[in-house]
């Protein structure tokens, strides 16, 4: 989807400059598809080296955004020129994959936090109007195992990040917060749940992006495995749904300052999510593989301030969604990654899921 719903306040963007880091990604690249639609001049800084260059070609962000810049959001001259043009920011750049920061904190420091320091260095020296902060639910921690239900987390919850990630997204929320408040710049913060959808595909030893990996998995014969058994709860959030609900909070007056929560409120375990899968696919399997490190038992978000502030709330059921997804899949040659069916990847793919 481009053309996103449009309203009195999104219109206030028709002409206007936005900064999108980490346009180049999922995300970002659809908010730039988003902006593009409402009439705003999208600006990219993207390091582009998530993906190989097929998977950056199929999110079309040359097609959208007014201007590409390839370089690292640590670069401080670049960041400089580039805040220097725009009247808003959205910060989605970071070092997306829980199980690659653990894996490499020097990394995640370098684009999660350096790359934010520099952002913020820059911003507080323009007329940017306001920032917002792409952060994460993995900011709430653990969540609490079944008995109670599945936790909801309410934006006010303490918080109790578990993996490098997150740690990663609770800093730099405070830092925003820190060197913004107070300034000519307003910011405001959206914590993301778990984002899916097409053209969206799996990283190598990851356990996020659990539903490509699924999908992947049941459209090549694999068993789809279940980390932990699939217990997790997740709240699944659409990529045009997320994208929608940024685009808001750039431009809604009230959340000026404000953190809310970006999910649908509706809590699913991951083995549901692989039975809506593996519905596509008759005689898929499952497979049951121990739970990786900061892989949190998760919850679902609490919706209501996303609703009152943004007047916001996602349109697209998981169901439709996964159809969607799987449609995808099957009309897009080469959309599963070589090194997802090569034998070496085996070992990789315990961890996914
Ligand atoms: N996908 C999810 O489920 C999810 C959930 C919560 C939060 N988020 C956040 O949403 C944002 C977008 O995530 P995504 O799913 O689109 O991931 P993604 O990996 O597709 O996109 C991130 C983009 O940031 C770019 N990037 C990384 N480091 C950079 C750097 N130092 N300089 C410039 N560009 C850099 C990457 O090249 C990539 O294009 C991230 O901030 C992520 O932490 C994602």
């Amino acid at each position: 989807m481009v053309d996103a719903p449009s309203d009195s306040r999104t219109r206030r963007l028709a002409g206007a400059t936005v900064l999108v880091t980490g346009g180049g990604g999922l995300v970002g690249s659809r908010i730039v598809a988003q902006l593009a639609s409402h009439g705003a001049h999208p600006l990219v800084l993207d390091s582009f080296d998530a993906y190989p260059h097929a998977v950056r070609d199929r999110f079309e962000v040359d097609r959208h955004a007014a201007e590409v810049v390839l370089g690292d959001v640590r670069e401080r001259a670049t960041v400089k020129w580039l805040t220097g043009r725009a009247d808003f920011v959205i910060h989605a750049a970071a070092y997306a994959d829980v199980a690659a920061c653990t894996r490499n904190p020097d990394i995640a420091f370098a684009s999660n936090v350096h790359g934010t320091q520099t952002l913020l260095d820059a911003v507080t020296e323009t007329a940017v109007k306001r920032l917002v902060f792409v952060s994460s639910a993995s900011v709430y921690g653990d969540g609490t195992p079944a008995g109670d239900g599945p936790a909801r987390f309410t934006e006010d919850r303490p918080l109790t990040p578990i993996s490098v990630y997150a740690n990663t997204k609770v800093w730099a929320e405070h830092q925003v917060r820190l060197m913004l408040e107070g300034t000519g710049t307003e910011h405001a913060m959206v914590r993301y749940f778990s984002v899916y959808g097409d053209p969206q595909v799996p990283k190598p030893a990851s356990h996020s992006w659990m539903v490509p990996w699924m999908a992947m998995s049941a459209h090549t014969g694999r068993p789809i495995r279940l980390n932990g058994g699939g217990r997790q709860v997740r709240d699944m959030v659409h990529v045009d749904d997320i994208a929608h609900a940024t685009i808001l909070a750039l431009v809604t007056d009230e959340m000026a300052g404000q953190t809310v929560n970006v999910g649908t409120g509706v809590p699913t375990t991951v083995r549901e999510i692989a039975e809506l899968i593996a519905a596509h696919y008759p005689g898929a399997a499952f497979v049951e593989t121990p739970r990786p490190e900061g892989d949190p038992l998760g919850g679902y978000a609490d919706t209501r301030r996303a609703a009152a502030l943004l007047g916001w709330q996602p349109g697209i059921r998981l169901a439709d969604g996964i159809d969607r997804y799987v449609a995808w899949l099957k009309a897009t040659p080469g959309a599963v990654p070589d090194w997802f069916t090569a034998p070496a990847a085996a070992g990789a793919a315990v961890l996914a899921a």
